[in-house]
């Protein structure tokens, strides 16, 4: 499962983001931390593009799994993420970096679905709920 191809509403690509986000948490690379993590974002393609975390025994070196998803999206061309879904053991929220760059790419609206690894207990917010007042591209041209 490395991309998929999708032709629905943003709101029909909610059980497929965190599927998605499930599958990649399996292959998540945290032996530092034991926290693994898996992302998934739908880009303006119409793909979903997954993720995971990739620590290193060089702590800093580590990646989180949200911004391993958005690159891949954006490394194929994209410019626009439109929803996003992470997975933790306990539905945990994204870093702050990970918001900044959520903010980048994607609409103050857009949807991210928060979810445990088991069905049941998730959480939708929007990328202006998780980085209010922020900084953003078009801050730069004013
Ligand atoms: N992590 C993520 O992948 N995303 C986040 O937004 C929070 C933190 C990862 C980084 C590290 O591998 C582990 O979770 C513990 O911080």
């Amino acid at each position: 499962m490395k991309v998929v191809k999708m032709e629905k509403s943003v709101s029909e690509y909610r059980k497929i983001l965190i599927d998605t986000a499930r599958h990649y948490l399996k292959n998540s690379y945290s032996p530092y931390s034991n926290y693994p993590v898996g992302a998934a974002v739908l880009a303006e393609d119409g793909l979903v593009y997954g993720g995971t975390n990739i620590e290193n025994s060089a702590y800093p070196s580590g990646l989180c799994a949200e911004r391993v998803a958005i690159n891949k999206a954006i490394s194929e061309g994209n410019r626009k993420i439109l929803a996003i879904a992470v997975v933790t053991r306990n539905a945990g929220a994204p870093c702050g970096a990970c918001r900044q760059v959520m903010r980048e790419f994607a609409s103050l609206e857009a949807p991210v679905i928060l979810a445990p690894i088991e069905e049941g207990a998730e959480e939708e917010f929007t990328v202006g709920d998780l980085l209010p007042r922020s900084f953003g591209p078009e801050d730069l041209n004013r």
